[in-house]
């Protein structure tokens, strides 16, 4: 294949054009897209048609695959495939309805969140020749990097609590309706410890970790001190220079490094608007 790199205007992401995800990558282009992977954080990939093993076989080759804890939403035959979907099926959910409902990292409530992320755009809502279901990505390195070093000092030796719960717990606050997690699925993910800054593990680079969807509090700092501080933070992250904001289009495959991004899905649509997308999620280390 000939890949080509086509960086967008702004902090994050890049264009990969001559790709063609259904066929194997030699050494030299799995290599190059690891690298772009590591550069640009975010990787837009157009007009592709995979099958699901084919789209499992392209993300392994970024690591190790998760199987997701709300099983509940896993394709029926490839468990490393989490369906994310707003679609029903003899009154039941077919994937994850309420994705990325808040700004958050993928899995930041695990001990070892995931490195990276891919989807895959099956349906996508629109209404009058308008996409729906936006998702916007931020670089939290950027955002790091643009704080007085004051600042950057201040958060560099602080660390946070992450919980999958706090996603729900915010999710019944806001009314909107949702799952239960089981008593088991709670019992895998009880809250962890992780620094407010993290460290990327290829490039050094430096990027806010603590997200709306996940963060509980910051540790060792009065109630009231921490959310002020979290919610600076989120701010910062999210400013619109520091983000890349994605129409999607059936046939899209995008993939993201979770170390130095956040995400959020854009809910402005409803059924009979129909939203279908395959994720796969990279496995990762602990945060440093
Ligand atoms: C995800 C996610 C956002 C979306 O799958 O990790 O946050 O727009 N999805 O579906
Ligand atoms: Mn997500």
């Amino acid at each position: 294949m000939t890949l080509q790199v086509q960086h967008f205007d702004g902090a994050i992401g890049a264009e990969i054009l001559g790709a063609d995800l259904s066929q194997t990558f030699d050494e030299a282009d799995q290599k190059a897209m690891i690298d772009a992977w590591n550069t640009h954080s975010v990787l837009v990939f157009r007009d592709q048609t995979v099958t699901p093993e084919q789209f499992l076989r392209f993300s392994r080759y970024f690591g190790q695959l998760e199987v997701h804890v709300l099983e509940q939403y896993l394709h029926r035959e490839h468990p490393e495939i989490l369906v994310v979907s707003n679609i029903l099926e003899d009154g039941k959910n077919i994937g994850i309805p309420d994705a990325g409902r808040y700004w958050h990292t993928d899995l930041s409530y695990l001990a070892e969140p995931s490195r990276g992320s891919i989807l895959y755009a099956i349906e996508i809502p629109e209404e009058q020749g308008k996409t729906l279901g936006n998702t916007i990505w931020a670089s939290t390195a950027a955002a790091y990097e643009a704080l007085p070093v004051s600042q950057r000092t201040l958060i560099d030796g602080l660390k946070a609590e992450y919980s999958l719960g706090n996603r729900f717990t915010k999710l019944a606050e806001d009314g909107t309706k949702h799952i239960e997690m089981t008593e088991e699925q709670k019992a895998k993910t009880p809250s962890v410890v992780h620094p407010v800054v993290r460290t990327h593990p290829v490039t050094g680079r430096r990027g806010i970790l603590v997200n709306e969807g996940h963060t509980t509090h910051i540790q060792d700092l009065p109630a009231k001190e921490s959310q002020l501080l979290l919610e600076k933070l989120w701010a910062q992250c999210t400013k619109p220079e520091f983000t890349y904001r994605h129409e999607w289009r059936v046939g899209d495959v995008v993939m993201w490094d979770n170390t130095l991004t956040q995400h959020l899905a854009i809910c402005d649509y409803a059924l009979p608007q129909r939203r279908l997308l395959h994720r796969t999620t990279i496995t990762g280390d602990r945060p440093y």
